[in-house]
This record gives structure tokens, sequence and C-alpha cells, in this order.
């Protein structure tokens, strides 16, 4: 992975760029200083809109302040905080809480599944999220793994909502899509109107990848993928992973049924639907990646308050709840060594340079000894 990009000069209005955090299809997303309060923020710049023609562009931060302002309006303990919206000449940018944590499409990426653990409170954080916003009629329209980041204190937030309404169609590249259709609900990508449940159907999407590494709905085009949204079946998760209790293939049924009626309503009747599915299947008490939780290892029956998340972000979570999504952050430090623009902030980098020298000197050592005994 290429080194951090460090630009120590570059801030948008008063936010001073610390780090870079990562890239989107719209822009940059980078780690920054509020001095007058000095809170760590994150700031998504969006460059490419200097590519539009000056009327439109206009009207594209128009909407952008808009849809900002809706999103400010949120106050929610799963949903990122949004600070404060700007121009600056390089661009629009969004100023917002700063998460350290890590993705699911990161997760994902390292090849960990989500225990039905894990999942429960995934589902049960995000499901209480959207039930809020969609109960202000805020949509998010893009509920995929990169929009949700499991940060510390095993908080699960919604990122970007409310942005995927501008209209970043505008924004594409010749030939280049902006965002990946593959959690879009079919009503989404036939044009239709859509409501909360669309996002479920996205939350659907994302559930059965982080259970299976795969996405239900595979395709090598976007045509495909999407005659396979809109008509296709997906194979039974329970036939990629076999840890599922009885009763998840129908689950994940409703909440990629086509026909939104069919679906869950509201993110509450997933997390109910899901937490019969758990009392049904009884979990290990340690939390473990899915790999652990096999067939050996002896069943507890569940208990509540394992369950039991407290919506006031003031409260500190129990410490059995503290340790769910443990060996899921694990995800987030190896990246830190490797260099994603978070480490240079955690100290993690030198631990690897004091070890390297501790191993050069050991084997400088050995061949020192060799070299008198020889
Ligand atoms: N508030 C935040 N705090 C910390 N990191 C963030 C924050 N928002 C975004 N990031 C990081 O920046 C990355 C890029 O985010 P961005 O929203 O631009 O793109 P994306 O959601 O990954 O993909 P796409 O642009 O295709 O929707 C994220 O994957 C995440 O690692
Ligand atoms: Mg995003």
């Amino acid at each position: 992975m290429a080194e951090p990009e460090k630009k120590p000069s570059m801030s948008f209005g008063r936010y001073q760029v610390v780090a870079e955090l990562g890239r989107g299809s719209m822009g940059v997303v980078y780690k920054a200083r509020d001095p007058a309060i000095g809170r760590m923020v994150a700031v998504k710049s969006i460059p490419e809109t200097f590519a539009l023609e000056p009327g439109k562009r206009e009207e594209f931060i128009r909407r952008l302040r808009q849809e900002a302002m809706t999103a400010g309006r949120l106050q929610h303990p799963n949903i990122v905080t949004i600070f404060d919206v700007g121009e600056t000449e390089a661009g629009p940018y969004i100023a917002m809480e700063f998460l350290d944590g890590v993705t699911l499409r990161e997760v994902i990426g390292a090849q960990k599944k989500l225990s039905l653990r894990q999942l429960l409170e995934v589902v049960r954080q995000v499901g209480e999220g959207l039930d809020y916003a969609h109960a202000k009629a805020v949509i998010h329209r893009d509920i995929k793994p990169a929009n949700l980041m499991i940060v510390q204190g095993n908080r699960v937030k919604i990122m970007d909502l409310g942005i995927a309404r501008i209209p970043f169609s505008e924004l594409t590249k010749e030939g280049k899509l902006v965002g990946s259709p593959s959690y879009m609900s079919p009503e989404q990508l036939q044009g239709q109107k859509i409501d909360g449940r669309s996002d479920l159907f996205s939350l659907g999407v994302t559930v059965y990848q982080c259970m299976t590494l795969k996405k239900p709905f595979p395709g090598e085009n976007i045509n495909e993928i999407c005659l396979k949204i809109v008509h296709g079946k997906f194979q039974p998760a329970s036939e990629l992973r076999t840890d599922l209790p009885p009763g998840f293939d129908a689950f994940m049924e409703t909440a990629l049924a086509k026909d939104p009626d069919l679906r869950f309503q509201k993110g509450a009747e997933m997390i109910q639907a899901l937490e019969k599915l758990l009392e049904a299947k009884p979990q290990p008490a340690e939390p473990t990646a899915s790999e652990s939780v096999s067939e050996g290892v002896p069943p507890r029956p569940p208990a509540r308050e394992d369950f039991a998340v407290t919506s006031n972000p003031n409260l500190s979570p129990t410490s059995e709840i503290d340790d769910i999504f443990r060996d899921l952050t694990t995800t987030h430090r190896r990246s830190l060594t490797l260099g994603d623009g978070r480490g240079e902030e955690t100290g993690i980098g030198w631990v690897v340079w004091v070890l390297l020298a501790l191993g050069l000197g050991l084997l400088a050592a050995v061949v020192l000894l060799w070299n008198s005994s020889h």
C-alpha cells in the first residue's frame, strides 16, 4: 500500500488537514483539525465539481448545502454528525464527525465474516439509525459496507446519509459510473419512487455479504448486476456458510424481496427477526470471528443483556458488549501498520521499526557468533 499522503499546509476553510483518511468515487476524505475548538473532524472534499459548467456547478453547490442541512438536523448515536459545509477554490467540502474505526468494507476485504452476534449488533444499530432518519423523511440511498463504520465502544455509525441525493451522476467521468449498483434496491435501480424500505434492502445486501463474503447479486458488468437485482434469485446463504441458524435463508428472502411490500417494513422488524433467529440458535459466550463460531463450540442460552445496547451514547457499554467487535477492529489496526493515512497519529509505525531493528540486531549477532566460531 502507498505511503500516507501528508499535506500539512492544506486546509478547507478553518479546518487544517492532518492526514488522508480515504478516497471515494467523488473525492478525498481528510482528517483535519478544527483550531477553533481543538477538535478533529473529517473533511470530505469534492474537487470534481470543477469539471462542471458554471450554471450546473452553482446548482450542485446549492443542493449540497441543502442536503447537508437536512443531514445536519439528524442527531442520532448511529449516524455520523455533519458539522459544516463550505467551499474553497479547490471545490466544496463537508466537515463531519471524525470516526476512528473500521468500515465493514475493510472487514469484508480482510475476509472476516461477522458472527451472528456481531451481525445482530450491526443490524440493531443501523436499523435504529435508519428508522430514526426515515421517520424524519430522510432516505439514505447509499447503504453499503463502505458507509457503515464500527467505532470504539462498539458503536456502528452510518456515514454519508442524505449525501447520496446530491446529483453525483453529473460528476461521472467519461465512461466511469459513480457509485456501485450492487447494493441498490430494484425500485431504486428502475428509477421508481423509493422509501425507507429501499435502504432496508441495501442493508439486506450488506448483511448477506458480511455473512458470506459474497454479494447476493454478483455480475461481470453493471447490466448483469442490475438484471439480477431486479429479476434474479440469489444463492441461499446456508450453502455458503454452515453455521447459520435455520431460518437465516428465510430472513434473507424477506430482506431481499423484490416487492417492497413483502420486505421488512422497518428496521425494528428486521432487528426483531434476527433476535428470534439468535434465540433459536444460542451463541458461544465469547464473541468470535465467524470461523470460530463452529459446531464444536458448546452453546449457552442467550442472555438478553448480551444484546442490550444502550441508545444513550453517554452511557459506557458493559465490558462484554465492549468486546463484540474486537476481532474486527484488529482489521483496522493491521491497516494502520500498512499506512493507510491514519497511522501517523497512532504511534503504531514506530513499534514496527523497533521490532525490525531488534530483528536485524539479532541477525547481526548470530552472523558474528558464527564467524567467530569458524
Ligand atoms: N467521518 C469519517 N471519519 C473517518 N473516516 C471517514 C469518514 N468518512 C469517510 N471516511 C473514510 O474515507 C473513505 C472514503 O469515503 P467516501 O465516502 O468518500 O467513499 P466510499 O463511501 O468509500 O465510496 P463511494 O465514494 O464509492 O461511495 C471511507 O471508506 C472511510 O475510510
Ligand atoms: Mg462513503
